[in-house]
């Protein structure tokens, strides 16, 4: 491997680099599409000169999306999109060894995190890719001057999405958009799986419970909350969940759990995980209501769905009991535990979603950029879903990845279909 020459960067410690560049090597294996992709972008070179800044999580997934684009031509520099999901020894290693920038570190302080953003611009980027919508509105609100130069950008993330349908409606939108998120082969897959078992993965990294017989609230019956509840479930959990819409909460009472709303729920659970996108979905009265011991951890992407500001008020005394568990001793003398400073819990205490999820996520990502390099310039400043044919293309690559190979239509069948008159 060639060091290439030092680029700019802010991270903990270079000297991480060399575990960083196997763990990277090992999420690689798992992302058998993303590698195609990056294949053929080695030979086709779409993203020659194309200045990409991505504000996304910095785990080994991303170092080999961000390889691929890097393969593809692009130049490339990286921010954290949560100032508790870097993974260290990856940021050291892709700026030690593959010279791109990246702007990151566990644990950074919101200002810090928003000067990462601000480093990650100064690449001047004709694509801006994001995961949860702070780089893109960063870019609209403090450096318009950017934006003549800016191709289209990417989202990763349903609440990123849901803030740039927003600045859509408020007509503040100022260059296009691929909400990746929309894509089937990425929210079926990565919102469900990818959540689920990260979600089950991070709580018991930090806390080492055991879930059969517990009693977990999940806050929200979306892909995510719907992935956590059927993990939690799996590992013997009875599983509680609320919802704010009709038709997710009797989905979740026919998929087999108990529905109720918060303030019954607060009363019973032994774990809460939020997954809603919304904001003090554990508020004030949940947390007066909570048993001696209840645990909270939030798998949203911002860290608003737990009254934090509520629960230091609250409490007479708090202390880190493990890495991870905060716990809040209140008046009353009951305990009840934050994990993760109430961020994303997968990526906080553990490693995020696994690599062959991510595979499918990031080939959406990779090929979108290539989509907005080709195309952005006609594309007004609305937010799109990911193209039809870019969606099948990753179902289709990732089945063959696995050696599965699926039935085609005949073409009888293709006409029946296609067609009004046949019935009873
Ligand atoms: N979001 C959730 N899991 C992730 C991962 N492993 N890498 C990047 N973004 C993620």
């Amino acid at each position: 491997m060639s060091i290439k020459s030092p680029v700019n960067h802010h991270i903990k410690d270079s000297s991480l680099a060399p575990p960083g560049e196997l763990r990277i090597e090992w999420a690689s294996r798992e992302m058998p599409v993303l590698r195609l992709i990056g294949e053929s972008f080695a030979k086709e070179k779409p993203l020659q000169g194309v200045r990409i800044s991505g504000c996304l999580h910095i785990t080994t997934e991303t170092a080999n999306l961000a390889l691929a684009l890097q393969a593809g031509g692009a130049e490339v520099a990286l921010c954290a999109s949560n100032p508790l999901s870097t993974q260290d020894d990856v940021a050291a290693a892709l700026v030690a060894n593959h010279g791109i920038s990246v702007f990151a570190i566990k644990g950074e302080d919101n200002e810090t995190y928003y000067q990462h953003i601000v480093a990650a611009l100064a690449h001047q980027p004709h694509i801006a890719l994001d995961d949860g919508a702070d780089l893109h509105a960063t870019i609209h609100k403090d450096y318009e001057h950017l934006i003549p130069a800016i191709l289209g950008g990417t989202e990763e993330t349903t609440t990123g999405v849901i803030r740039l349908r927003s600045m859509e409606r408020d007509g503040a939108l100022k260059y296009p958009i691929v909400a990746v998120n929309e894509a089937d082969t990425k929210h079926l897959f990565d919102n469900r799986y990818g959540t689920g078992q990260s979600t089950v993965d991070g709580i018991t990294r930090a806390t080492n419970i055991l879930w059969a017989g517990k009693k977990v609230v999940v806050c929200g019956y979306g892909w995510c909350g719907r992935g956590v509840s059927l993990r939690a479930k799996g590992m013997g959990a009875h599983v509680i969940v609320t919802e704010v819409n009709p038709t997710r909460a009797l989905e979740a009472v026919m998929d087999g759990y108990q529905v109720m709303p918060m303030k019954a729920a607060a009363v019973v659970g032994d774990v809460f995980v939020t997954l809603t996108g919304g904001l003090k979905i554990i508020d004030r009265e949940h947390l007066l209501a909570m048993k001696d011991g209840a645990i909270m951890a939030n798998s949203g992407h911002f860290n608003v769905e737990i009254n934090i500001p509520a629960l230091e008020e609250l409490a007479v005394e708090k202390r880190t009991v493990r890495p991870f568990v905060m716990e809040y001793r209140l008046k009353d003398g009951r305990h009840l535990y934050l994990l993760g400073e109430g961020r994303l819990i997968n990526l906080a205490a553990a490693e995020g979603h696994p690599a062959s999820v991510m595979d499918m996520s990031f080939a959406n990502q990779a090929l979108c950029a290539r989509y907005i390099a080709q195309k952005g310039k006609e594309l007004t400043p609305r937010v799109y879903t990911v193209p039809q044919d870019i969606d099948a293309d990753v179902g289709r690559l990732k089945l063959s990845s696995m050696g599965i190979a699926i039935d085609t239509l005949t073409a009888e069948q293709r006409r029946y279909l296609e067609s009004w008159h046949e019935g009873t």
